[in-house]
């Protein structure tokens, strides 16, 4: 458009801004493709975008939506800014996906408001406290293959959420093993930090053993090889003729010894 200096605006330029403002409008206004949306009587606004495939989170929900559904989907991961414009968010429903990672910023935008997120039944071993801000809604952190460790105690308590989200928490797979299985609250007393680092110098001290005592085998195994060898060399200087035997097998003894 600059190019053509004092002209109108080139046709096309014109129509494409005034495809933008009606997309923009549209998504501000209306609802998102493939989305069930309702509105009650108080303004309440409801998006169902349920059981719809979605291989990841639409970008055009509307940003006056109070309760979004997006359970039942394929979605892998939450990317940064997912749910940015959506300030007025009080519901999210992100179970049933297969999420195995909520990036640094995900929830972000989200605030005080949102008191309920959903996140059962997916792929989550961990989480990340950069994902969450300072959101404190009661999640649902059941069903997920948690991984408990050391990792995962130390950051539960730095997090806001609420407390009866970590109820969700149970463990597929942990360090150490016996907790596999648990509830990680019934292991709330134990020091999993503490733990696993006995677990390192156990570790430690059997491989230390195994050089050890491959060093003693070694030694061992030189020793025998060299009175074998000074035998060998002793019975040869017995078959010489008793001359020289007597200087050589004199100095080869005070060797030996
Ligand atoms: C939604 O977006 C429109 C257009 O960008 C804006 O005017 C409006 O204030 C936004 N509403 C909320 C609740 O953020
Ligand atoms: C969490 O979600 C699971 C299934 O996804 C459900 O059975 C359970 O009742 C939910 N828990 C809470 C506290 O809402």
């Amino acid at each position: 458009a600059r190019r053509n200096g004092r002209g109108s605006p080139n046709p096309a330029v014109k129509n494409f801004f005034v495809l933008m403002t009606f997309c923009f409008h549209h998504a501000a206004t209306s609802c998102s493709k493939g989305c069930y949306c309702s509105e009650t009587g108080e303004g309440v606004k409801t998006v169902r975008c349920s059981n719809t495939r979605l291989g990841e989170i639409p970008q055009d929900i509307p940003n006056d939506t109070h309760r979004l559904y997006l359970d039942f989907n394929n979605i892998a991961a939450v990317p940064a800014d997912a749910f940015r414009d959506l300030t007025l968010l009080v519901e999210l429903d992100l179970s049933h996906n297969i999420i195995a990672k909520l990036e640094s910023g995900a929830f972000r935008g989200l605030n005080e408001r949102l008191q309920l997120l959903d996140l059962s039944s997916n792929r989550l071993m961990s989480l990340n406290k950069d994902a969450f801000g300072n959101l404190k809604a009661r999640t649902n952190l059941s069903n997920n293959p948690w991984h408990c460790d050391c990792a995962l105690q130390n950051l539960l308590p730095t997090m806001e959420l609420d407390p009866v989200s970590l109820a969700g928490i149970v463990c597929e797979t942990a360090v150490p093993e016996e907790y596999a299985g648990k509830p990680f609250l019934l292991a709330k007393d134990v020091d999993f930090c503490n733990v696993s680092k006995k677990t390192t110098d156990v570790a430690m001290l059997v491989t230390m053993f195994g050089w050890f005592t491959m060093v003693i085998s070694y030694l061992v195994y030189y020793v025998r090889q060299n009175q074998e060898d000074a035998r060998r060399h002793l019975e040869y200087l017995k078959s010489l003729p008793s001359k020289q035997r007597k200087s050589e097998e004199s100095s080869t003894i005070s060797t030996v010894v």
